[in-house]
């Protein structure tokens, strides 16, 4: 049985196989998820966000992915190489913190600028 899979914030939507990985259909559709542990649970970089009305499309939160992630599972966050696809789903990638810094310090420079113009 397939499943529709939309990756948010890029938008991408791909259709698996039931059974399948978030972070091989990923692979799959294109979109880029960061791993250097290739699927161990080891890494923490293939985080991805969930929500609430998603959750029971998706294999249930592992005893390791409670080691791991502790209270950021309340926010929704998962390990993509461990939350297997039961369902159609949406899923978002969170944006790499060193991007989101440079993005909001680029901001902050430009409603500077805008500001010393008016
Ligand atoms: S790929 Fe390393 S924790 Fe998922």
């Amino acid at each position: 049985m397939d499943h529709v899979i939309t990756f948010q914030p890029a938008g991408k939507i791909i259709k698996v196989r039931q059974g399948t990985n978030v972070l091989n259909a990923a692979r799959k559709a294109g979109v880029y998820i960061p791993t250097r542990c290739e699927g161990k649970a080891n890494c923490l970089m293939c985080k991805i966000k969930i929500s609430e009305q998603y959750e029971s499309a998706l294999s249930s939160i592992s005893d390791v992915e409670k080691r791991k992630l502790g209270a950021s599972i309340n926010e929704g966050i998962r390990l993509s190489c461990q939350t297997i696809i039961l369902d159609d789903v949406e899923v978002t990638i969170p944006e790499d913190p060193l991007k989101a810094a440079i993005r909001k310090q680029l901001e902050a420079a430009r409603n500077q600028e805008h500001d010393e113009l008016w």
